[in-house]
């Protein structure tokens, strides 16, 4: 008979299914429809990350594990059914809500991420950490980018699930995303496994460019090669191929990525006002203490070639200053 591991595992198979067949072919799925209509989700789409929706009951998945005589507290356990406060019965817990399937590395369910379709909080709805659950060592969409990546030696890392589709619709495949918390260095580690370059791709806001700067780092630390897509201010993945299209998202924003050393320069400048002398002196001594710690000659002189440039400043001044800084660091 099967371990509670495994029934929890076949539980969320089996949800899974519900949903996917509540989206594609029921009543009850009408405005899930109307919702992945609207967003622009294709049949493909849908198909390929088994998209479903969660009908708006309280029974619905309580029903069919009741049915196929699953231990219903154990399913309060795999996150998948609440129990009632008076303690005489059980209820979905996901309800009303488009579901986006979390697999493992080896493509079992193991979780869901809940989007309401209304304006409903919070907007997702994703799993807790159960036993079989692990946020910090899961990346959405990894078993189904996997050859791709190993094909193209690079992943592009998004912030949201729905980059991850937007952008498989446009042609990109080897794509995995987060799930809504910080990059972990575990998932840094199964990352490096796969790939020797990681291409980030977050949101463009605040929140997205301060956590591609640490996700960056992390990354580095573990021996990936790192890039930074070239995001317009504000959007995000999925807001900018339903804007742009997929041929402008390959050309401007892949295609255009940023070196890491380019990233941290420009992120470095934020809210700063270079045209002040002082904090202009600062952000060039910042910098070239970046510089300093580039590996390969090359590279250094690459940069320090773009700030002599842009500043006006001779190359052996920027090389001195360099010198001093390092100096004064041992
Ligand atoms: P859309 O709004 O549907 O386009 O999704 P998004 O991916 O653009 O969402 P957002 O950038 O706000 O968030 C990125 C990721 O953070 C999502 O994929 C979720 O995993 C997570 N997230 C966002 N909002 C919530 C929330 O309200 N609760 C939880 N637990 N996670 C969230
Ligand atoms: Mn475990
Ligand atoms: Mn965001
Ligand atoms: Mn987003
Ligand atoms: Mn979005």
């Amino acid at each position: 008979s099967d371990t509670p591991h495994e029934k929890m595992r076949s539980a969320h198979e089996l949800a899974a299914k519900l949903f996917y067949h509540v989206l594609t072919l029921t009543e009850q799925g009408a405005l899930g429809r109307e919702y992945v209509k609207e967003r622009g989700f294709t049949r493909e789409q849908i198909e390929h990350f088994q998209i479903g929706f969660a009908p708006d009951r309280w029974d619905a998945l309580t029903t069919i594990l009741k049915k196929r005589e699953f231990s219903l507290d154990l399913m309060v356990q795999a996150g998948l059914l609440g129990e009632r406060e008076s303690k005489d019965g059980y209820f979905d817990r996901f309800r009303n809500r488009l579901m986006f399937p979390i697999w493992d590395g080896q493509g079992k369910v193991i979780a869901f991420g809940g989007r309401t379709i209304s304006d409903e909080k919070p907007k997702y709805l994703n799993s807790a950490e159960t036993p079989i659950f692990h946020k910090g060592q899961t990346l959405y969409g990894l078993h189904l980018a996997r050859p791709s990546i190993r094909k193209e030696g690079t992943v592009i890392l998004f912030e949201g699930y729905v980059d991850v589709i937007a952008a498989w619709g446009a042609g990109f495949t080897n794509t995995i995303a987060t799930l809504g918390t910080a990059l972990t260095e575990e998932q840094a580690k199964i990352i490096r496994r796969n790939a020797e370059t990681v291409l980030i791709c977050y949101d463009s806001d605040q929140a997205g460019i301060n956590a591609a700067f640490k996700s960056a780092n992390i990354l580095e630390q573990v021996g990936c090669m790192i890039k930074v897509a070239d995001m317009p201010e504000g959007m995000d993945p999925d807001d900018y191929i339903r804007t742009y299209g997929a041929d402008r998202f390959k050309s401007d924003v892949i295609g255009a990525s940023l070196t890491f050393m380019s990233f941290k320069m420009r992120y470095m400048r934020r809210g700063r006002n270079l045209a002040n002398e002082a904090e202009r002196m600062r952000y060039i001594e910042e910098v070239l203490a970046e510089i300093a710690t580039l590996p390969r000659a090359v590279e250094r002189d690459h940069y320090l070639r773009q700030i002599a440039d842009e500043f006006s400043l001779s190359l052996e001044a920027l090389k001195q200053e360099q010198y001093q800084i390092f100096r004064s660091k041992r």
